[in-house]
């Protein structure tokens, strides 16, 4: 079943993730720009299965909203999508300052929980944090390939919503790994930002992702 799918932010990754989303069949809502005509430029390239909308309109009738804005508009998005209640939320948003140099939130808290405890009654599941956006199109293009996959780790309190969360992650390209619940969000939101180092402070190319490989065990 395809799914309806709310996009709050529609910056590097909620573009290109909605974009992704509709192409994999789910009918998109973009919403959350300055630009009410990017929304619409967005949706009109998306073709079919995408619109623009409002906050509002994009959470209204979502089986799985994204949330994809920085920290600092968590708040201001939240308000303006209204009673998210029993909605599945994914969320990729990291708890970074207003430099994007650290984390505000860690080892004794995380983005994630902060954010479940700002919407109650919502189920929110982290993912999508842990990759940056510029590999999401090539890992999207090489789904078909008999190549391995790369991880991507995702954790939530509400196994259904865990579910709608993996599903979207197969959609994209990836090989969801479960990685238990929400508050592994404070070993997770550090690791995103060590995969930033590598994306783009290294010289190498920033479409980079990972792989977890379990092995044989050898005495
Ligand atoms: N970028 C990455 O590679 C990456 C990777 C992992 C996690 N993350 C996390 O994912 C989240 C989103 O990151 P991003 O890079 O996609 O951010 P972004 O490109 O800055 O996108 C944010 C979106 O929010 C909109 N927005 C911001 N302020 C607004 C306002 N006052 N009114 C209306 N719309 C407003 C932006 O509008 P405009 O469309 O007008 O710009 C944009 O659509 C962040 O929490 C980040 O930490 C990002």
């Amino acid at each position: 079943m395809d799914m309806h799918i709310g996009i709050l932010g529609s910056g590097l990754m909620g573009s290109k993730l909605g974009t992704i989303f509709a192409r994999a069949g789910h009918d998109v809502v973009f919403s959350y720009s300055h630009s009410e005509r990017k929304l619409q430029r967005l949706a009109r390239e998306v073709g079919g299965h995408a619109r623009a909308g409002t906050p509002r309109e994009a959470a209204a009738n979502a089986d799985a909203v994204l949330l994809a804005v920085h920290w600092s508009r968590v708040d201001d998005v939240l308000a303006q999508a209204g009673n998210l209640s029993g909605k599945v939320l994914v969320s990729c948003s990291l708890p970074m300052n207003d430099a994007n140099t650290e984390l505000v939130l860690a080892h004794t808290s995380s983005g994630a929980e902060a954010l479940s405890r700002k919407v109650p009654g919502c189920r929110v599941v982290a993912a999508f944090g842990t990759i940056p956006s510029e590999v999401l199109f090539g890992v999207f293009e090489a789904r078909g390939r008999k190549s391995a996959r790369p991880s991507l780790v995702y954790f939530g309190d509400d196994a259904e919503a865990k579910d709608v969360a993996a599903r979207l992650i197969r959609d994209v390209g990836f090989d969801p790994e479960d990685a238990g619940p929400l508050r592994m969000a404070r070993f997770a939101e550090p690791f995103a930002l060590l995969v930033a180092q590598l994306a783009y402070e290294t010289g190498g190319s920033p479409a980079l992702a990972y792989r977890f490989e379990r092995l044989e065990e050898r005495e």
